[in-house]
């Protein structure tokens, strides 16, 4: 596992939109792992900017996002579909069709998991998966636990999560489960770019470099990734 530190999160998001800019360009139909939260808006407005300068296109391409709330509306302002689209899909050429979230809503979320994972292995796996970090070590939804999860599934917030969260949910309480990708579902990914700014993503950061792969720091298992590299500002790289 890499890592770079960049002094500002606007040059963080340049790197990264240059790397997405790299794939999207040798692969005309690339599939894309993306994520929801502050940590990659910076990088999607870079590549809305490319986009509109007509350096890339969006219209071949595939994506799946790593995690979705469940009993919450698609259309609430708070869902990741509704977060998706107002930060990248409404302003990119990407077929509607071709964006994938799982449904939170699901009646049967076992099989709504399972099908996820199944239709990636179908679209030929994940080129690029973006994540971001959670201040306890989560990535996607995958909360410190006995055992890494093996493909997508149903997960109960911690509380971390569920605190840090809450600040976007002013109307309806913050859901208490959510679909996510499993560890599996993300470790199968070709190449994987975390995105971590503030100092509140230092401890995590340092127990993904330095600490051993355990499940009680979810991201620490990039450790076993052959291509995982993190893209850093100095606030969330102090404690390297
Ligand atoms: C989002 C996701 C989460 C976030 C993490 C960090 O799709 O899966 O793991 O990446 O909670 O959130 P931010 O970027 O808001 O600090």
């Amino acid at each position: 596992m890499e890592y770079r530190v960049f002094s500002s999160a606007d040059k963080l998001a340049v790197c990264c939109a240059d790397i997405f800019t790299g794939i999207l360009k040798s692969k005309k139909n690339c599939v894309l792992g993306l994520a929801t939260g502050a940590s990659p808006v910076k990088t999607y407005q870079e590549l809305i900017r490319r986009y509109e300068a007509g350096r890339i296109s969006f219209a071949d391409v595939t994506t799946f996002n790593l995690d979705e709330y469940c009993d919450l509306p698609r259309n609430d302002k708070n869902s990741y579909y509704t977060f998706m689209h107002k930060n990248l899909f409404n302003h990119v050429d990407i077929k509607e069709e071709n964006a994938h979230l799982m449904d939170g809503n699901a009646a049967d979320a076992e099989k709504e998991a399972a099908a996820f994972d199944a239709m990636i292995e179908q679209a030929g796996g994940i080129d690029i998966q973006l994540l971001g970090v959670g201040r306890n070590g989560h990535i996607g939804f995958n909360e410190p636990a006995d055992a890494f999860s093996d493909g997508s599934f149903k997960v109960k917030l911690n509380e971390s999560t569920i605190e840090a969260n809450s600040i976007y949910f002013d109307e309806n309480p913050m859901p208490r489960y959510a679909l996510t990708m499993g560890i599996g579902t993300i470790m199968k990914a070709k190449k994987i770019v975390l995105i971590a700014t503030g100092e509140k993503k230092a401890q995590a950061i340092r127990e993904a470099v330095k600490g051993k792969v355990t499940p009680r720091c979810p991201v620490s298992v990039l450790q076993d990734h052959p291509d995982a590299l993190l893209l850093l500002d100095e606030a969330a790289a102090s404690l390297l």
